[in-house]
């Protein structure tokens, strides 16, 4: 008995100092908010994110904070779902009062939480959502990636001038805006070089069996498929297609840049290739101190979402400092006057449409390893 008095009253102070001590506060701290998907179908979009963010967060700290206060990190998750997000940034608004957000990844959920962000003139920084809709639902909406017309065109190149192609077929998630446009931006691209499109077909989000699907498009011959969607599906995609003797390449987009899709894929991977937005084998030394830094912290190589989530998390704190104030307004038009930003994932100038302008790079999922191929400029 006594010694369960002694752990309760050690449980007590442990709150007292900790529990306490966290409690958000606007007067001597920045409160940012993060809505990531920590849990359900793309967990690792989410982890990955927080780790980068976490690390931004870390050295912005560090240097004495932004504007003589530390800033402070309050993450909702949005357990992969967009109507998840949507209340993820409406708490983080009205409940936590944070002076900006960043997130998300997927597109379909920063197209859900974007328009809630804007109605508040809460500058949103997404760190990976490459759909062009994105910021088109208002001048408060940024992020700090490239975006699919361009993804588009660069596996479009890629996949007509270094593999060759001439006639492919596409497979794509009809639940992901991010696969329907990347899709489409593909097939304008392709066509306009003077390839061919010669079958598509379409699965949902979650869906585990893709053998109809690959079935219908093996017979229109193509040479090779063309798989905008994310790492879980897609990795079963190709693993199935091999079963089904389908051995031609397999090209996706930054949503197989995951860990995960080599734990899944295996050696089913020979032979495909995806875009993304940076490679951690770079040499540049700022990637490289990230990528250390990271590995020796997280215990694992950073993938696309984590790299784009530490320079997020440095391009709004930097845009904040310019501000000189931590009010919407101000700290949108800092964001929108940011030039040669140098991040991890390269250097960051946004446009007038608030998209990064940024190359991207190539990258084969070979024997458990994400390998470099190309970097293809915009
Ligand atoms: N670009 C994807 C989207 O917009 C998300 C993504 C980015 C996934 C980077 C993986 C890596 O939905």
């Amino acid at each position: 008995m006594r010694k369960l008095n002694w752990v309760i009253s050690f449980l007590f102070i442990g709150f007292m100092l900790f529990g306490c001590g966290q409690k958000p506060s606007a007067e001597n701290e920045i409160l940012i908010g993060e809505y990531s998907s920590l849990t359900g179908t793309t967990a690792t979009f989410g982890l990955s994110t927080h780790h980068g963010l976490l690390l931004a967060v870390e050295d912005v700290n560090n240097a004495g904070g932004v504007l003589g206060k530390p800033i402070r990190l309050i993450t909702e998750d949005d357990q992969s779902k967009p109507e998840e997000a949507a209340t993820a940034v409406t708490k983080l608004i009205t409940r936590d009062k944070v002076k900006a957000i960043i997130g998300e990844v997927a597109s379909s959920r920063s197209l859900a939480a974007a328009p809630i962000c804007q109605a508040n003139g809460i500058p949103m920084v997404s760190n990976a959502s490459t759909n062009p809709e994105v910021t088109k639902k208002g001048d408060y909406i940024f992020r700090v990636c490239y975006i699919d017309p361009f993804q588009g065109e660069v596996m479009a190149k890629f996949a007509y001038n270094s593999l060759n192609l001439r006639k492919v077929a596409i497979l794509k998630d009809i639940k992901n805006d991010y696969s329907v446009g990347l899709a489409q931006f593909f097939e304008e691209a392709f066509r306009r070089m003077g390839g061919e499109i010669v079958a598509v077909q379409a699965y949902s989000e979650g869906d585990t069996d893709f053998r109809a699907q690959l079935t219908s498009l093996k017979a229109a011959n193509p040479e090779a498929i063309i798989s905008p969607g994310y790492y879980t599906e897609g990795a079963l995609i190709i693993k199935q297609a091999r079963e089904l003797n389908m051995n031609m390449p397999f090209i996706g987009g930054d949503g197989w840049d995951s860990i995960k899709l080599l734990e899944i894929g295996g050696s089913s991977l020979t032979n495909t290739y995806f875009t993304t937005a940076y490679t951690a084998d770079s040499p540049d030394t700022l990637v490289q101190k990230f990528v250390k830094r990271y590995q020796e912290r997280y215990k694992e190589t950073p993938d696309a979402m984590a790299a784009l989530g530490y320079d997020a998390g440095l391009i709004l704190f930097d845009a904040i400092k310019r501000a000189g104030s931590t009010e919407g307004a101000k700290i949108r038009d800092a964001l929108a006057a940011t030039v040669n930003f140098n991040g991890v994932t390269g250097l960051i100038t946004i446009d007038s449409e608030r998209n990064a302008r940024k190359p991207a790079v190539v990258i084969a999922p070979i024997d458990g390893k994400m390998t470099y191929k190309e970097t293809i400029q915009p």
